[in-house]
């Protein structure tokens, strides 16, 4: 696949570049103007940087939550446009639409080296359309708006939407920097990981994670469960669970997980058990086999990290993505703090993959220097794991 810097080499001074970028950022609860985790904007800066000092005319497109194909003041990317202005250190030119008047003005507008941010892509029903004929009518219209396209959206190439799958197919194409740097470090996990290996996963869904988990399970030394997950499997071991979440209907398969494992994939052994899904519930410590009828796991417990940090102790590749409890209320983030220094201390390489871990790196501040690399794709992160095709990637590629 041609990258950024072919094009760079080639010379973009004076050409509109449409740069779809992966500008899907969290708003902070109490107040949805601020943006809690900007992230994902700073990974793309050094991309548009490069272009924009190269001359380009640079118009960038992203999506934002989940709007449902028409415009909603909800989802705008107008906080986005700001803080990607104050990242660069000049304007952003933000454009009210995708491929409307204020777009299409704009980008005729454009000076060299400026940049320019057109409205949450999802606004327009043709960006996530199943069917081939309205996504390629959105995409004629994205296509029309520049002369090459480049993707640094690594958060979305798992998604087949205009703007990752059908805009490459009618424009010059390029991969940009993140997109580059994310595959390199996701094909050296699932290719060639230096063993031991351990695989960290959390989050809330078994079922979520089961083409992963089963992809993995060859290839891993350890796979230490947490999360609301840990509790189906728990649950397949023969603990009672109380109110925890528990996915019934996966409990066969994680028993069938367990037995193919053959002790390689690890569960807690202790949770923090909490009355309610609340930071003020009654909270308690309690091993596995004890959890009480009425309460509900909230996170890993003290031994339980000590025994997943052990093996985290001794790998030389660790991939995790997912909390290990509900980091977002305090007395139930120590177990994802404790497991993610773990992860930091490792002589060897390692992967945050995913929007909630990687958001979680950030919000309970811990050092991001002390990971090989921290993922701005959640979905798209795993489905690379499982190996599947990404539509964006196979895009690049033809
Ligand atoms: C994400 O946050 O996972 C990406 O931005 C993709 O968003 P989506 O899951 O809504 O397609
Ligand atoms: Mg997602």
């Amino acid at each position: 696949m041609k990258t950024l810097d072919d094009l760079l080499g080639e010379g973009v001074s004076g050409r509109r570049v449409l740069v779809r970028a992966d500008l899907n950022v969290p708003f902070d609860k109490s107040d949805p103007t601020v943006i809690s985790d900007d992230g994902r904007i700073r990974a793309v800066l050094p991309t548009l940087v490069a272009l924009r000092d190269a001359g380009a005319k640079v118009i960038v497109m992203s999506h934002l939550g989940r709007p449902k194909g028409a415009p909603d003041p909800a989802f705008t990317l107008a906080p986005v446009a700001s803080r990607l202005g104050e990242l660069l250190g000049a304007p952003v030119v933000f454009a009210s639409d995708t491929v409307g008047s204020s777009a299409t003005e704009a980008a005729a507008a454009l000076l060299g080296g400026q940049v320019l941010l057109l409205e949450n892509l999802r606004f327009n029903a043709g960006e996530t359309a199943k069917d081939d004929a309205s996504r390629g009518a959105f995409a004629d219209e994205l296509a029309a708006l520049a002369d090459v396209y480049v993707d640094d959206a690594f958060g979305a190439v798992h998604r087949k939407h205009a703007s990752v799958y059908d805009v490459p197919a009618r424009l010059p194409h390029y991969a940009g920097g993140l997109v580059v740097r994310e595959v390199e470090v996701l094909r050296k996990v699932t290719e060639t990981p230096e063993k031991p290996y351990v695989v960290v996963l959390g989050g809330s869904k078994v079922s979520d994670k089961l083409a992963v988990i089963k992809a993995l399970l060859p290839k891993v030394d350890k796979l230490l469960v947490g999360g609301g997950m840990c509790f189906t499997f728990l649950k397949a071991q023969g603990h009672e669970v109380g109110k925890s979440l528990l996915e019934a209907e996966m409990i066969e398969t994680c028993a069938a997980l367990l037995a193919e494992a053959d002790g390689r994939i690890v569960l807690p052994v202790d949770v923090v058990a909490a009355t309610a899904f609340s930071a003020d519930a009654d909270h308690e410590i309690v091993g596995v086999a004890d959890i009480p009828a009425e309460q509900l796991g909230l996170d890993i417990g003290p031994r339980s990290v000590a025994l997943f940090n052990e093996a985290i102790a001794s790998a030389r590749t660790v991939f995790w993505n997912g909390p290990m409890g509900v980091f977002e209320l305090a007395p139930f983030a120590a177990g994802t703090r404790g497991v993610a220094e773990a992860i930091t201390k490792i002589d060897g390489f390692s992967v945050v993959g995913g929007g909630d871990s990687a958001a979680a790196v950030r919000t309970l501040g811990i050092d991001e220097s002390g990971f090989g690399h921290i993922s701005t794709g959640g979905g798209a992160s795993l489905e690379y794991l499982e190996g599947k095709t990404l539509p964006g990637l196979a895009a690049l590629e033809s």
